[in-house]
């Protein structure tokens, strides 16, 4: 047996099934893009922690400031006190906000999920309003709030009924499998639209929606990429209603998709931002950042958390994201993206599998299709295995496409390496 083998056994036996592997590596340490085993067998990382390790694996500056501050102050609560590593990561993040979210105020908690929750409470309290709407497809996390919003899988809701009240979703625009009769993006964008006008005439008082929460790419769900009339038609629904617009950038934000926060794409400035993932570095972190009036109408006591802002993951955060901003990481994560588009485009014209190249920055997905253009759901996963097994590790988003995400500092050669391996396993199972 190897050890390896012992540890996946060691793990059956004691660890939920609840929680699925994508694959049967065991990770040892890593460096850079590359990810090691227990056995010293090498692997490209090309999903980056789910997106999160965007310097890359024991960068040596996070390393040393880890090291720092874990020999100075490891945690003391940010109830009990006041720490600069949690003014000095927020005033950082909130450096590069856009508009009024520059003046804006945050607070830090633990996980993405804990960001949106800590949203939607902001946004129902100082509104006072209870509704939410949000986006099938969507994904916000699986603490029992934040599942309330999620609506990318129902298996994660099996016998969870009853969960936050006062939730309506409408369909997330998908252009490539619009679910309406839809002749471009935009008349797909529309259609949402148009379903959000009809919920708030039926089932949804417009008197009563305290916000709309969306992922300005839809993560989880398919790194759906959404036309370019779906955010603006959001923020005028919000601004008519009175609603506030939550823009989950858990995902997409802090550069993995080429810019700040995605919804800059499209030039809408959110209320209130949730960010996570890359916001610690590689620990556990994330904030909520939202108009100053809005924090501000939020009384003492009203929210809180015991490890949320914790400093290790402040400075581990900060030094990593002054990395990304210093070095233009950013800018290289949309040159990076192109060019894998344009080698799965042109490996599209032999590959018919590839079903649609999409994303932006270093949030890219290939969607893998059946003869009859229906998802390959059924071939997602051995794929993913296959490439696993061949030195490269991803996992999946949607119900057929590969997550390509790997940390931001990628090189051309390391991404060439990586769609190699991914374009031959294609090519075993081209149909
Ligand atoms: C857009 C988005 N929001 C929220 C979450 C939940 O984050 P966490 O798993 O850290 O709770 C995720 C996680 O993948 C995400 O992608």
């Amino acid at each position: 047996m190897s050890l390896s083998e012992e540890i996946i056994a060691r793990d059956k036996d004691l660890v939920s099934p609840a929680i699925y592997r994508y694959t049967n590596i065991v990770f040892d340490r890593g460096e850079g893009v590359y990810l090691y085993d227990v056995e010293g067998k090498r692997y490209l990382d090309f999903v980056a922690g789910i997106a999160t390790m965007n310097v890359g694996h024991s960068h040596p500056k996070v390393v040393a400031a880890v090291q720092e501050q874990v020999a100075k102050l490891m945690h003391a609560a940010c109830h009990v006190g006041y720490m600069e590593p949690y003014v000095e990561l927020l005033e950082y993040v909130r450096s590069f906000m856009p508009g009024k979210l520059k003046h804006g105020k945050g607070i830090l908690m633990n996980s993405g999920s804990e960001a949106v929750e800590t949203a939607v409470k902001l946004a129902r309290f100082v509104t006072n309003r209870p509704m939410i709407i949000a986006f099938m497809g969507a994904f916000h996390g699986r603490s029992m709030g934040a599942l309330s919003m999620t609506a990318s899988s129902s298996a994660y809701r099996a016998h969870l009924s009853g969960l936050l009240a006062g939730v309506q979703h409408i369909p997330y625009p998908y252009p490539y499998r619009c679910d309406f009769p839809a002749s471009s993006p935009e008349e797909c964008g529309q259609a949402s639209l148009h379903l959000i006008e009809r919920a708030l005439q039926t089932v949804v008082p417009p008197a009563d929606l305290a916000a709309i929460l969306v992922e300005p790419i839809a993560g989880e769900g398919g790194y759906i990429v959404p036309p370019d009339n779906f955010l603006s038609g959001l923020r005028e629904i919000c601004d008519r209603t009175g609603a506030l617009l939550i823009a989950d950038e858990v995902q997409s934000g802090l550069g993995r998709a080429g810019k700040f926060l995605a919804s800059e794409y499209w030039d809408v400035e959110p209320d209130i931002v949730a960010l996570g993932k890359a916001i610690g570095g590689g620990l556990p972190l994330s904030a909520t950042i939202a108009r100053r009036e809005l924090m501000d109408a939020w009384p003492p006591g009203a929210h809180g958390t015991t490890f949320g802002g914790n400093p290790v993951a402040c400075k581990s955060g900060v030094t990593s994201l002054r990395i990304t901003m210093e070095e233009g990481l950013m800018e290289h994560a949309v040159e990076m993206g192109d060019y894998l588009q344009n080698q799965f485009l042109e490996a599209q014209k032999t590959l018919p599998i590839i079903g649609e190249v999409r994303g932006k920055g270093l949030m890219q997905a290939v969607e893998l299709v059946n003869e009859d253009g229906s998802p390959a759901s059924e071939l997602i996963k051995p794929i993913i295995k296959e490439i696993g097994d061949d030195g490269v590790v991803m996992t999946k988003c949607g119900s057929s496409s590969l997550r390509i995400a790997p940390p931001l500092i990628i090189t051309k050669e390391q991404m060439a390496e990586g769609i190699e391996v991914i374009l031959k396993a294609l090519q075993r199972h081209q149909w």
